[in-house]
C-alpha cells in the first residue's frame, strides 16, 4: 500500500494559513517533489519558484517543518516528522503568495553592502593574472559559490530584528570583494560595510553558517570584515 504523507502548506498572503494536503510518498522524494506533485495533481493554482531542481539557482528555499532549506536537495525522509510536512514561505521576506516571497529587498542589501564589483580595466586590456595560491584569493574564493538563496537571510535572527541589517549573504559578497585585488571599489565597501546595519550589527550566532546549503561560512566572513576594518582603523 502506497504510504501517504500529510503536506500542511501556506497558502495566501502574510494573513493567509496552512491548508492540508495528502500526497503519496516516493523513494528519494525531495520537498520540491512533494510541491510540484501539489500543483500538478492537487491544487493548480499553488505558487511556488524553482528552476535547476540541482541545487544550483537558489530559487527553490522555503521553510520546512520550522527550517529554511533549498527544498530541491532536501529528501522528505530526512526532514519529514511522523510523515508530517508543514511548508511555508522563506521568513524575514514579505510573501507574495503561498510559497512566494519578494526577494528585492533582499537583493537591495547587497547593493547596500557594496557588493557590485568595480574593476579599472576595459575588455581591450591584457587579462591581470592573480596568484590563485595568494591568501587574499584563497579568502575570495572561499566565500563566491553563493547561490542567492536567501537560506541564510531567513534563519537571521538579527535580520528579523533589525529592518536596516543588510544580513548575512550580503556581508559574505563583501569579503569575497574585500579580498579580490582587481576590486576598485574598496573605499565605498569600506563605508558600505562599516555603516549602521553593517558588519557591527552581527552578532556572531552563526544561524546563517549552519543552514547555508553550499557550506559557506557567512558568520566567519562577518567576523573577518569587523577584524579586517578594525585592524585598518576605527569602527566611525
Ligand atoms: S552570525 Fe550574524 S549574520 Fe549570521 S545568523 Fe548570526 S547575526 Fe545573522
Ligand atoms: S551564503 Fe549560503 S545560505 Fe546564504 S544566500 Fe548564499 S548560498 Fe544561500
Ligand atoms: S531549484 Fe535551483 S537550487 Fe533548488
Amino acid at each position: 500500500m502506497t504510504k501517504i504523507l500529510t503536506v500542511k502548506i501556506w497558502r495566501g498572503g502574510k494573513d493567509g494559513t496552512l491548508e492540508s494536503y495528502s500526497v503519496p510518498a516516493r523513494k528519494s522524494q525531495t520537498v520540491l517533489d512533494v510541491v510540484t506533485y501539489i500543483q500538478r495533481h492537487l491544487d493548480a493554482d499553488l505558487s511556488y519558484r524553482f528552476a535547476c531542481r540541482v541545487g544550483m539557482c537558489g530559487s527553490c528555499a522555503m521553510t520546512v517543518n520550522g527550517v529554511p532549506r533549498w527544498t530541491c536537495r532536501t529528501h522528505v525522509d530526512k526532514v519529514s516528522q511522523d510523515g508530517q510536512l508543514i511548508i511555508e514561505p522563506l521568513k524575514n521576506l514579505e510573501i507574495i503568495r503561498d510559497l512566494t516571497t519578494d526577494m528585492v529587498p533582499f537583493f537591495e542589501k547587497w547593493e547596500k553592502a557594496g557588493g557590485r564589483f568595480e574593476g579599472k580595466q576595459s575588455r581591450a586590456d591584457k587579462i591581470t593574472a592573480i596568484d590563485p595560491d595568494s591568501k587574499k584569493r584563497l579568502a575570495a574564493s572561499a566565500a563566491i559559490e553563493c547561490i542567492n538563496c536567501a537560506v541564510c537571510y531567513s534563519g537571521c535572527d538579527t535580520v528579523r530584528a533589525r529592518d536596516d541589517y543588510v544580513g548575512p549573504a550580503a556581508l559574505n559578497r563583501a569579503w569575497s570583494l574585500f579580498n579580490d585585488e582587481k576590486h576598485t571599489g574598496q573605499r565605498k565597501l569600506k563605508k558600505s560595510v562599516k555603516a549602521d546595519g553593517g558588519c557591527y550589527t552581527c552578532h556572531t550566532h552563526a544561524n546563517c553558517s549552519q543552514s547555508c546549503p553550499v557550506d559557506l561560512d557567512p558568520a566567519g566572513s562577518i567576523a573577518s570584515l569587523k577584524r579586517s576594518y578594525s585592524m585598518f582603523g576605527s569602527r566611525s
